[in-house]
């Protein structure tokens, strides 16, 4: 696992994940950033898909990207911290893995998942993707390189910590 700062759309990697909502046609944030790199054909691509629920993912082409897919995933809104967020933001980590395992891909970016319009505090979201993604890699032995794409600066440091700890 690594982290870097970056605007996610630049990755050359086999996937980049998507902090979509649940209709999957597009949004402000990460997900208006993916559409506009991606080109028309992504939001083609995800018409067909039928929507996605909080905690699932979906996998489609990259178009235009850098990266050969999207895998779109819906974080859950924060409410408080009592409606289950922790296990459907866990989902979210644990989903885009296992779909990208499914389809043979070997690295792997991901955005700070509902982190940005949906309120989820940064720290106790770093916390639930730096221990998701480490659980389940034990399941996943053919995915290489997972990285935690960061925005912010101070996003950066939160994950750096995190990583030294882990
Ligand atoms: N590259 C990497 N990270 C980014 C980028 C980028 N280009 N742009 C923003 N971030 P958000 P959410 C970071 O709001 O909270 C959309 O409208 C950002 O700093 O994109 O899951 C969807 O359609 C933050 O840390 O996603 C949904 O309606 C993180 O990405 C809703 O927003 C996520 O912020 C999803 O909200």
């Amino acid at each position: 696992m690594q982290t870097v700062q970056a605007d996610i759309t630049t990755l050359a990697l086999d996937a980049i994940v998507n902090a979509a909502n649940s209709s999957l046609l597009g949004g402000g944030g990460v997900d208006g950033a993916i559409h506009r790199a991606a080109g028309p054909g992504l939001i083609e691509a995800c018409r067909s898909l039928g929507g996605c629920a909080v905690g699932d993912a979906k996998l489609t082409r990259g178009f235009l990207l850098r990266a050969k897919f999207v895998i779109h995933t819906v974080g859950p809104v924060w409410r408080g911290g009592t409606q289950n967020e922790a296990g459907l933001l866990a989902s979210c980590y644990r989903s885009a893995l296992e779909l990208a395992a499914t389809h043979h891909l070997r690295s792997i970016a991901f955005p700070g998942i509902s982190t940005g319009v949906y309120g989820y505090p940064p720290e106790l979201a770093a916390a639930i993707a730096v221990e998701t993604v480490t659980a389940a890699l034990q399941r996943h032995a053919g995915i290489e390189g997972v990285i935690f794409c960061c925005f912010s600066a101070s996003a950066l440091q939160r994950y750096q910590k995190l990583l030294e700890g882990s």
